[in-house]
Protein backbone atom coordinates (compact mmCIF):
# COMPACT_ATOMS: atom_id res chain seq x y z
CA UNK A 1 0.00 0.00 0.00
CA UNK A 2 2.70 2.28 0.94
CA UNK A 3 4.56 1.92 -2.51
CA UNK A 4 2.44 3.48 -4.85
CA UNK A 5 1.12 6.16 -2.01
CA UNK A 6 5.46 7.33 -2.11
CA UNK A 7 5.61 7.02 -6.23
CA UNK A 8 2.64 9.31 -6.45
CA UNK A 9 4.06 11.38 -3.81
CA UNK A 10 7.14 12.21 -5.40
CA UNK A 11 6.58 11.46 -9.04
CA UNK A 12 3.44 13.04 -9.93
CA UNK A 13 2.64 16.58 -10.79
CA UNK A 14 -0.79 17.44 -10.67
CA UNK A 15 -2.21 13.95 -12.74
CA UNK A 16 1.03 13.26 -14.48
CA UNK A 17 4.49 11.94 -13.66
CA UNK A 18 8.07 14.06 -13.91
CA UNK A 19 10.30 12.32 -16.80
CA UNK A 20 12.77 11.20 -14.32
CA UNK A 21 9.89 8.26 -13.18
CA UNK A 22 11.35 6.31 -16.14
CA UNK A 23 14.38 6.58 -14.83
CA UNK A 24 13.17 3.89 -11.62
CA UNK A 25 15.12 0.91 -12.02
CA UNK A 26 16.83 2.26 -14.57
CA UNK A 27 20.87 1.02 -14.96
CA UNK A 28 22.46 3.65 -17.39
CA UNK A 29 25.28 1.37 -17.34
CA UNK A 30 23.32 -1.64 -18.86
CA UNK A 31 23.31 -1.12 -23.26
CA UNK A 32 19.85 -1.79 -24.04
CA UNK A 33 21.28 -5.26 -26.17
CA UNK A 34 21.11 -6.60 -23.11
CA UNK A 35 17.26 -6.25 -22.58
CA UNK A 36 16.36 -7.73 -25.15
CA UNK A 37 19.35 -9.44 -26.88
CA UNK A 38 18.16 -6.82 -30.37
CA UNK A 39 21.43 -4.90 -31.44
CA UNK A 40 21.40 -1.58 -31.02
CA UNK A 41 21.63 0.62 -34.16
CA UNK A 42 22.63 4.26 -33.32
CA UNK A 43 22.05 6.92 -36.44
CA UNK A 44 24.76 8.91 -36.29
CA UNK A 45 25.21 12.53 -38.05
CA UNK A 46 26.85 15.38 -38.34
CA UNK A 47 24.53 18.86 -38.30
CA UNK A 48 26.85 20.99 -38.34
CA UNK A 49 31.10 21.14 -39.28
CA UNK A 50 32.92 24.40 -39.44
CA UNK A 51 36.66 23.98 -41.19
CA UNK A 52 38.75 26.14 -38.15
CA UNK A 53 41.90 25.51 -39.41
CA UNK A 54 44.25 23.62 -42.19
CA UNK A 55 47.28 22.76 -41.66
CA UNK A 56 48.86 21.86 -45.04
CA UNK A 57 52.91 20.84 -43.95
CA UNK A 58 51.32 18.81 -41.09
CA UNK A 59 48.23 17.25 -43.41
CA UNK A 60 45.71 17.91 -40.76
CA UNK A 61 43.17 20.68 -39.78
CA UNK A 62 41.08 21.71 -37.10
CA UNK A 63 37.37 21.30 -36.74
CA UNK A 64 34.54 22.13 -35.02
CA UNK A 65 31.10 19.81 -35.42
CA UNK A 66 28.46 18.35 -33.67
CA UNK A 67 27.92 15.06 -33.93
CA UNK A 68 23.93 14.16 -33.60
CA UNK A 69 23.06 10.48 -32.22
CA UNK A 70 19.70 8.61 -32.19
CA UNK A 71 19.22 5.16 -31.00
CA UNK A 72 15.78 3.40 -29.36
CA UNK A 73 16.02 2.57 -25.79
CA UNK A 74 12.92 0.40 -25.24
CA UNK A 75 13.45 0.98 -21.14
CA UNK A 76 12.67 4.75 -22.15
CA UNK A 77 9.29 4.19 -23.80
CA UNK A 78 6.77 5.88 -22.09
CA UNK A 79 2.55 6.69 -22.26
CA UNK A 80 2.24 10.02 -23.21
CA UNK A 81 -0.89 10.29 -21.95
CA UNK A 82 0.76 9.72 -18.41
CA UNK A 83 3.46 12.48 -18.86
CA UNK A 84 0.97 15.78 -19.34
CA UNK A 85 0.37 14.84 -23.19
CA UNK A 86 3.74 15.36 -23.72
CA UNK A 87 5.33 14.38 -26.77
CA UNK A 88 8.86 14.64 -25.97
CA UNK A 89 10.44 14.19 -22.75
CA UNK A 90 13.89 15.88 -21.51
CA UNK A 91 16.32 13.89 -19.28
CA UNK A 92 20.61 14.96 -18.91
CA UNK A 93 22.37 13.09 -20.65
CA UNK A 94 24.44 11.94 -17.68
CA UNK A 95 21.30 9.94 -16.65
CA UNK A 96 20.53 7.45 -18.99
CA UNK A 97 22.59 5.56 -21.81
CA UNK A 98 24.15 6.56 -24.25
CA UNK A 99 26.70 5.10 -27.00
CA UNK A 100 30.02 5.06 -26.13
CA UNK A 101 32.53 6.35 -29.03
CA UNK A 102 35.98 7.46 -29.78
CA UNK A 103 37.10 9.68 -32.63
CA UNK A 104 39.87 7.44 -34.73
CA UNK A 105 42.97 9.16 -35.42
CA UNK A 106 42.36 12.41 -33.81
CA UNK A 107 45.51 14.37 -32.93
CA UNK A 108 43.64 16.31 -30.24
CA UNK A 109 39.52 16.26 -29.30
CA UNK A 110 37.50 18.11 -26.70
CA UNK A 111 34.24 17.86 -26.17
CA UNK A 112 32.79 21.34 -25.78
CA UNK A 113 29.79 22.08 -23.81
CA UNK A 114 29.40 18.63 -22.25
CA UNK A 115 30.13 19.28 -19.36
CA UNK A 116 27.21 21.88 -19.17
CA UNK A 117 24.54 19.29 -18.86
CA UNK A 118 23.22 18.68 -22.23
CA UNK A 119 19.55 16.78 -22.58
CA UNK A 120 18.89 14.17 -24.06
CA UNK A 121 14.94 14.20 -25.81
CA UNK A 122 13.22 11.25 -25.31
CA UNK A 123 9.91 10.16 -27.75
CA UNK A 124 6.96 8.04 -26.90
CA UNK A 125 8.42 4.84 -28.94
CA UNK A 126 11.93 5.23 -26.54
CA UNK A 127 13.81 6.81 -29.29
CA UNK A 128 16.44 9.36 -27.84
CA UNK A 129 18.47 12.10 -29.71
CA UNK A 130 21.32 13.78 -28.83
CA UNK A 131 23.32 16.34 -29.29
CA UNK A 132 27.26 16.84 -28.60
CA UNK A 133 29.83 19.13 -29.47
CA UNK A 134 33.24 18.87 -30.58
CA UNK A 135 36.71 20.19 -31.14
CA UNK A 136 39.30 17.96 -33.14
CA UNK A 137 42.22 18.16 -34.75
CA UNK A 138 42.37 15.47 -37.59
CA UNK A 139 44.03 14.04 -40.41
CA UNK A 140 43.65 15.14 -43.93
CA UNK A 141 45.25 13.76 -46.97
CA UNK A 142 45.54 15.42 -50.46
CA UNK A 143 47.58 14.75 -53.86
CA UNK A 144 49.75 17.29 -53.98
CA UNK A 145 50.33 17.21 -57.76
CA UNK A 146 47.52 19.02 -58.59
CA UNK A 147 48.05 22.01 -56.01
CA UNK A 148 46.33 24.45 -55.99
CA UNK A 149 43.75 22.85 -57.65
CA UNK A 150 43.55 19.99 -55.43
CA UNK A 151 40.92 18.53 -53.70
CA UNK A 152 41.78 18.14 -49.65
CA UNK A 153 39.94 14.87 -48.16
CA UNK A 154 39.61 14.87 -44.38
CA UNK A 155 38.06 12.36 -41.86
CA UNK A 156 35.97 12.31 -39.20
CA UNK A 157 35.58 8.76 -37.72
CA UNK A 158 33.80 7.30 -35.07
CA UNK A 159 34.10 4.13 -33.82
CA UNK A 160 33.68 1.58 -30.38
CA UNK A 161 35.28 -1.08 -28.95
CA UNK A 162 32.01 -3.18 -28.48
CA UNK A 163 31.05 -5.70 -30.64
CA UNK A 164 29.33 -5.60 -34.12
CA UNK A 165 26.39 -7.78 -32.80
CA UNK A 166 25.84 -5.47 -29.92
CA UNK A 167 25.89 -1.87 -31.16
CA UNK A 168 26.09 -0.91 -34.65
CA UNK A 169 26.65 3.00 -35.63
CA UNK A 170 24.68 3.56 -39.30
CA UNK A 171 26.00 7.21 -40.80
CA UNK A 172 23.54 9.71 -42.04
CA UNK A 173 23.69 12.33 -44.20
CA UNK A 174 21.40 15.03 -43.69
CA UNK A 175 19.43 17.47 -46.25
CA UNK A 176 19.60 20.31 -43.57
CA UNK A 177 23.62 19.79 -42.57
CA UNK A 178 25.92 23.32 -42.51
CA UNK A 179 28.96 22.18 -43.42
CA UNK A 180 31.59 25.66 -43.84
CA UNK A 181 34.91 25.76 -45.04
CA UNK A 182 36.93 28.95 -44.23
CA UNK A 183 38.56 31.58 -46.30
CA UNK A 184 40.61 29.40 -48.11
CA UNK A 185 38.82 26.16 -48.01
CA UNK A 186 35.03 25.75 -50.30
CA UNK A 187 33.28 22.55 -49.28
CA UNK A 188 32.65 20.45 -52.55
CA UNK A 189 31.24 17.57 -50.62
CA UNK A 190 30.22 15.40 -47.95
CA UNK A 191 30.37 11.64 -47.82
CA UNK A 192 29.07 8.90 -45.22
CA UNK A 193 30.19 5.51 -44.88
CA UNK A 194 29.16 2.98 -42.72
CA UNK A 195 31.11 0.01 -41.78
CA UNK A 196 29.30 -2.95 -42.67
CA UNK A 197 31.61 -6.03 -42.02
CA UNK A 198 31.24 -9.62 -41.19
CA UNK A 199 34.66 -10.26 -40.79
CA UNK A 200 35.69 -12.64 -37.69
CA UNK A 201 38.60 -10.14 -37.15
CA UNK A 202 38.02 -8.45 -33.73
CA UNK A 203 38.77 -5.32 -35.26
CA UNK A 204 36.67 -5.64 -37.98
CA UNK A 205 33.89 -6.36 -35.44
CA UNK A 206 33.67 -2.60 -33.85
CA UNK A 207 31.39 -0.71 -34.92
CA UNK A 208 32.84 2.31 -36.62
CA UNK A 209 31.06 5.61 -39.25
CA UNK A 210 33.45 7.75 -40.54
CA UNK A 211 32.66 10.88 -42.28
CA UNK A 212 34.46 12.16 -45.73
CA UNK A 213 34.79 16.06 -46.39
CA UNK A 214 36.66 17.08 -49.88
CA UNK A 215 37.56 20.50 -49.68
CA UNK A 216 38.66 22.72 -52.22
CA UNK A 217 40.99 25.86 -52.26
CA UNK A 218 39.81 29.37 -53.31
CA UNK A 219 42.26 29.67 -56.40
CA UNK A 220 42.65 33.64 -56.24
CA UNK A 221 45.00 33.54 -53.33
CA UNK A 222 47.59 32.02 -55.15
CA UNK A 223 46.74 33.81 -58.16
CA UNK A 224 47.53 36.75 -56.57
CA UNK A 225 50.63 36.06 -54.68
CA UNK A 226 51.93 33.34 -57.51
CA UNK A 227 50.84 33.31 -60.68
CA UNK A 228 50.30 37.44 -61.53
CA UNK A 229 53.73 38.29 -60.09
CA UNK A 230 55.97 35.34 -61.82
CA UNK A 231 54.32 36.36 -65.13
CA UNK A 232 55.39 39.92 -64.77
CA UNK A 233 58.54 39.81 -63.80
CA UNK A 234 58.67 37.24 -66.52
CA UNK A 235 57.27 39.52 -69.16
CA UNK A 236 59.78 42.05 -67.76
CA UNK A 237 63.17 40.17 -67.55
CA UNK A 238 62.28 39.09 -71.15
CA UNK A 239 61.08 42.55 -72.82
CA UNK A 240 64.51 43.52 -71.04
CA UNK A 241 66.92 41.24 -72.13
CA UNK A 242 65.48 40.61 -75.50
CA UNK A 243 63.32 43.42 -77.07
CA UNK A 244 66.08 45.05 -79.63
CA UNK A 245 66.82 48.75 -78.67
CA UNK A 246 68.00 51.25 -81.71
CA UNK A 247 71.41 52.08 -81.43
CA UNK A 248 74.12 50.88 -79.40
CA UNK A 249 72.53 50.81 -75.80
CA UNK A 250 72.55 47.37 -74.67
CA UNK A 251 70.81 45.76 -71.33
CA UNK A 252 72.82 44.66 -68.30
CA UNK A 253 71.48 41.28 -68.84
CA UNK A 254 73.02 39.76 -65.83
CA UNK A 255 71.85 41.82 -63.21
CA UNK A 256 68.26 42.13 -64.72
CA UNK A 257 68.62 37.67 -65.01
CA UNK A 258 69.47 37.46 -61.35
CA UNK A 259 67.04 40.21 -60.19
CA UNK A 260 64.61 38.23 -62.10
CA UNK A 261 66.06 34.92 -60.38
CA UNK A 262 65.91 36.11 -56.56
CA UNK A 263 62.55 37.28 -56.82
CA UNK A 264 61.30 33.94 -58.70
CA UNK A 265 62.61 32.31 -55.91
CA UNK A 266 61.28 34.23 -52.64
CA UNK A 267 57.88 33.39 -54.95
CA UNK A 268 58.61 29.77 -55.10
CA UNK A 269 59.51 29.41 -51.28
CA UNK A 270 55.76 31.00 -50.30
CA UNK A 271 54.32 28.08 -52.44
CA UNK A 272 56.89 25.81 -50.55
CA UNK A 273 55.13 27.17 -47.19
CA UNK A 274 52.05 25.92 -48.52
CA UNK A 275 52.65 22.16 -49.22
CA UNK A 276 53.66 19.16 -47.25
CA UNK A 277 57.19 18.45 -47.76
CA UNK A 278 56.90 15.29 -50.29
CA UNK A 279 58.39 14.23 -53.44
CA UNK A 280 55.99 15.73 -55.92
CA UNK A 281 56.71 18.88 -57.57
CA UNK A 282 52.76 20.76 -57.35
CA UNK A 283 51.19 22.13 -60.80
CA UNK A 284 51.95 26.00 -59.47
CA UNK A 285 55.90 24.95 -58.25
CA UNK A 286 55.98 23.94 -61.74
CA UNK A 287 54.42 27.13 -63.10
CA UNK A 288 57.18 29.12 -61.01
CA UNK A 289 60.12 26.64 -62.43
CA UNK A 290 58.93 27.69 -66.00
CA UNK A 291 59.24 30.94 -65.20
CA UNK A 292 62.20 30.72 -63.69
CA UNK A 293 63.26 28.44 -66.41
CA UNK A 294 62.43 30.91 -69.42
CA UNK A 295 64.26 33.65 -67.76
CA UNK A 296 67.42 31.48 -68.10
CA UNK A 297 66.81 30.92 -71.74
CA UNK A 298 66.39 34.57 -72.16
CA UNK A 299 69.40 35.57 -70.21
CA UNK A 300 71.28 33.25 -72.04
CA UNK A 301 70.27 34.29 -75.45
CA UNK A 302 70.57 38.07 -74.00
CA UNK A 303 74.27 36.69 -73.76
CA UNK A 304 74.72 35.49 -77.14
CA UNK A 305 73.53 38.50 -79.13
CA UNK A 306 75.92 40.26 -76.48
CA UNK A 307 78.70 38.81 -77.14
CA UNK A 308 78.14 38.30 -80.98
CA UNK A 309 77.47 42.11 -81.67
CA UNK A 310 80.31 42.72 -80.22
CA UNK A 311 82.45 40.62 -82.11
CA UNK A 312 80.69 42.24 -84.73
CA UNK A 313 81.47 45.64 -83.60
CA UNK A 314 85.48 44.85 -83.32
CA UNK A 315 85.78 42.49 -87.04
CA UNK A 316 82.41 43.99 -88.67
CA UNK A 317 81.66 40.27 -89.66
CA UNK A 318 80.31 36.90 -87.92
CA UNK A 319 82.31 34.11 -86.70
CA UNK A 320 83.48 31.42 -88.69
CA UNK A 321 79.94 29.15 -89.72
CA UNK A 322 77.66 31.98 -88.37
CA UNK A 323 79.34 33.93 -91.15
CA UNK A 324 78.65 31.90 -93.86
CA UNK A 325 75.04 31.95 -92.44
CA UNK A 326 74.66 35.44 -92.60
CA UNK A 327 75.64 35.74 -96.15
CA UNK A 328 73.57 33.01 -97.38
CA UNK A 329 70.75 34.81 -95.60
CA UNK A 330 71.47 37.91 -97.67
CA UNK A 331 72.14 36.45 -100.67
CA UNK A 332 68.20 34.72 -100.47
CA UNK A 333 66.07 36.84 -97.99
CA UNK A 334 67.25 40.48 -97.84
CA UNK A 335 70.53 42.22 -100.12
CA UNK A 336 70.64 45.22 -97.65
CA UNK A 337 71.07 43.18 -94.62
CA UNK A 338 73.96 43.80 -92.17
CA UNK A 339 75.43 41.25 -89.29
CA UNK A 340 73.91 43.82 -86.78
CA UNK A 341 70.62 43.82 -88.38
CA UNK A 342 70.13 40.15 -88.53
CA UNK A 343 71.24 40.05 -84.55
CA UNK A 344 69.01 42.35 -83.81
CA UNK A 345 65.75 40.39 -85.67
CA UNK A 346 67.24 37.22 -84.37
CA UNK A 347 66.52 39.02 -80.93
CA UNK A 348 63.24 39.90 -81.36
CA UNK A 349 62.20 36.31 -82.38
CA UNK A 350 63.34 34.79 -79.59
CA UNK A 351 61.33 37.55 -77.79
CA UNK A 352 58.65 36.96 -79.65
CA UNK A 353 58.94 32.87 -78.94
CA UNK A 354 59.41 33.09 -75.16
CA UNK A 355 56.59 35.87 -74.65
CA UNK A 356 54.62 32.88 -76.44
CA UNK A 357 55.86 30.45 -74.55
CA UNK A 358 54.87 31.86 -71.53
CA UNK A 359 51.25 32.73 -72.51
CA UNK A 360 50.90 29.57 -73.17
CA UNK A 361 51.67 28.29 -69.62
CA UNK A 362 49.54 30.78 -68.41
CA UNK A 363 46.81 29.22 -70.22
CA UNK A 364 47.45 25.65 -69.26
CA UNK A 365 47.75 26.77 -65.97
CA UNK A 366 44.30 28.71 -66.56
CA UNK A 367 42.69 25.36 -68.31
CA UNK A 368 43.91 22.83 -65.49
CA UNK A 369 42.05 25.10 -62.82
CA UNK A 370 38.74 25.35 -64.89
CA UNK A 371 39.22 21.53 -65.57
CA UNK A 372 39.31 20.83 -61.60
CA UNK A 373 37.00 23.26 -60.88
CA UNK A 374 34.12 21.32 -62.90
CA UNK A 375 35.24 18.01 -61.93
CA UNK A 376 33.12 16.31 -59.35
CA UNK A 377 34.51 14.07 -56.50
CA UNK A 378 33.35 10.22 -56.74
CA UNK A 379 32.84 8.26 -53.68
CA UNK A 380 35.58 5.81 -55.18
CA UNK A 381 38.25 8.26 -55.77
CA UNK A 382 38.44 8.76 -51.96
CA UNK A 383 40.44 5.86 -50.97
CA UNK A 384 41.26 3.57 -48.68
CA UNK A 385 39.17 4.92 -45.90
CA UNK A 386 39.74 1.65 -43.50
CA UNK A 387 42.99 2.47 -42.65
CA UNK A 388 42.18 6.15 -43.15
CA UNK A 389 45.11 6.95 -45.90
CA UNK A 390 42.99 9.84 -46.86
CA UNK A 391 43.89 10.66 -50.32
CA UNK A 392 42.21 11.75 -53.81
CA UNK A 393 43.27 10.41 -57.00
CA UNK A 394 42.22 12.82 -59.56
CA UNK A 395 40.28 11.77 -62.80
CA UNK A 396 41.75 10.92 -65.69
C1 LIG B 1 19.23 -13.25 -24.43
O1 LIG B 1 19.93 -14.41 -24.92
C2 LIG B 1 20.35 -15.28 -23.89
C3 LIG B 1 21.10 -16.43 -24.53
O2 LIG B 1 21.61 -16.08 -25.76
C4 LIG B 1 19.16 -15.78 -23.09
O3 LIG B 1 19.61 -16.58 -22.04
C5 LIG B 1 18.39 -14.60 -22.56
O4 LIG B 1 17.21 -15.04 -21.92
C6 LIG B 1 17.99 -13.66 -23.68
N1 LIG B 1 17.34 -12.50 -23.10
C7 LIG B 1 16.22 -11.99 -23.60
C8 LIG B 1 15.68 -10.80 -22.91
O5 LIG B 1 15.71 -12.45 -24.59
C1 LIG C 1 17.66 5.40 -38.44
O1 LIG C 1 17.55 5.64 -39.84
C2 LIG C 1 16.70 4.76 -40.50
C3 LIG C 1 16.71 5.10 -41.97
O2 LIG C 1 17.66 6.01 -42.29
C4 LIG C 1 15.30 4.87 -39.95
O3 LIG C 1 14.48 3.93 -40.59
C5 LIG C 1 15.33 4.58 -38.46
O4 LIG C 1 14.06 4.80 -37.91
C6 LIG C 1 16.31 5.52 -37.78
N1 LIG C 1 16.41 5.14 -36.37
C7 LIG C 1 16.30 6.03 -35.41
C8 LIG C 1 16.46 5.54 -34.03
O5 LIG C 1 16.08 7.21 -35.65
C1 LIG D 1 -4.30 14.11 -22.98
O1 LIG D 1 -5.10 14.16 -24.15
C2 LIG D 1 -6.29 13.40 -24.06
C3 LIG D 1 -7.04 13.52 -25.36
O2 LIG D 1 -6.21 13.73 -26.41
C4 LIG D 1 -7.15 13.95 -22.89
O3 LIG D 1 -8.29 13.14 -22.76
C5 LIG D 1 -6.33 13.92 -21.63
O4 LIG D 1 -7.09 14.51 -20.56
C6 LIG D 1 -5.05 14.67 -21.78
N1 LIG D 1 -4.25 14.51 -20.59
C7 LIG D 1 -3.63 15.54 -20.01
C8 LIG D 1 -2.86 15.24 -18.78
O5 LIG D 1 -3.68 16.67 -20.50
C1 LIG E 1 15.06 16.57 -46.45
O1 LIG E 1 14.48 16.91 -47.71
C2 LIG E 1 13.14 16.43 -47.85
C3 LIG E 1 12.65 16.85 -49.22
O2 LIG E 1 13.64 16.70 -50.17
C4 LIG E 1 12.24 17.04 -46.78
O3 LIG E 1 10.94 16.54 -46.91
C5 LIG E 1 12.79 16.68 -45.42
O4 LIG E 1 12.03 17.31 -44.42
C6 LIG E 1 14.22 17.14 -45.31
N1 LIG E 1 14.74 16.72 -44.04
C7 LIG E 1 15.32 17.53 -43.21
C8 LIG E 1 15.83 16.95 -41.96
O5 LIG E 1 15.42 18.72 -43.47
C1 LIG F 1 24.83 27.69 -41.73
O1 LIG F 1 25.25 28.52 -40.66
C2 LIG F 1 25.44 29.87 -40.99
C3 LIG F 1 25.92 30.60 -39.77
O2 LIG F 1 26.61 29.77 -38.91
C4 LIG F 1 24.13 30.46 -41.49
O3 LIG F 1 24.34 31.78 -41.88
C5 LIG F 1 23.64 29.64 -42.67
O4 LIG F 1 22.37 30.12 -43.08
C6 LIG F 1 23.51 28.20 -42.29
N1 LIG F 1 23.12 27.42 -43.45
C7 LIG F 1 22.18 26.48 -43.42
C8 LIG F 1 21.90 25.77 -44.69
O5 LIG F 1 21.58 26.20 -42.39
C1 LIG G 1 30.74 -10.52 -32.06
O1 LIG G 1 29.47 -11.11 -31.87
C2 LIG G 1 29.16 -12.13 -32.81
C3 LIG G 1 27.76 -12.58 -32.53
O2 LIG G 1 27.48 -12.63 -31.19
C4 LIG G 1 30.15 -13.27 -32.62
O3 LIG G 1 29.88 -14.26 -33.59
C5 LIG G 1 31.55 -12.72 -32.84
O4 LIG G 1 32.51 -13.75 -32.54
C6 LIG G 1 31.81 -11.58 -31.90
N1 LIG G 1 33.10 -11.04 -32.19
C7 LIG G 1 34.02 -10.82 -31.27
C8 LIG G 1 35.32 -10.28 -31.77
O5 LIG G 1 33.84 -11.05 -30.09
C1 LIG H 1 48.09 12.13 -57.86
O1 LIG H 1 47.37 12.26 -59.07
C2 LIG H 1 48.12 11.94 -60.23
C3 LIG H 1 47.26 12.11 -61.44
O2 LIG H 1 46.51 13.24 -61.37
C4 LIG H 1 48.62 10.50 -60.15
O3 LIG H 1 49.43 10.20 -61.25
C5 LIG H 1 49.42 10.31 -58.87
O4 LIG H 1 49.80 8.95 -58.72
C6 LIG H 1 48.60 10.71 -57.68
N1 LIG H 1 49.40 10.61 -56.47
C7 LIG H 1 48.96 9.98 -55.37
C8 LIG H 1 49.89 9.96 -54.23
O5 LIG H 1 47.85 9.48 -55.33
Amino acid sequence: MLFPFLFCLFFRLGDSLFPTALLENYDKRVIPYYIDNETVFVNTSLPFIFLDAMYPQEQTATFLFEVCMEWIDKRLQYDPDAYNNDSMLFLPIGEIWTPPYNLYQTLENKVLAGKRGDYASIEPSGRVVIFESQFAKVRCGNNISMFPFDIEVCGLELYSNVNQSVMRFQGVKRNDSNVSGNSEFEIKCEYVFTKKSDNSDPIDQQPAVSFSIAFTRRGFYYAFVIVFPSVLITILTITGILFPYPGDHSSDTISIGLAAMLALVIILSVVADHIPHTQEVPLIGGFVMCCIFLCIIAVINGLIFEYLLCLVKKNDQLPGCLNRLFLYYQKKVSKKSTPRRLIKICSFLTFLVLQALLIWLLFFYVKVGWVSEKAAVHESDIVDLDTMELSYKSPQ
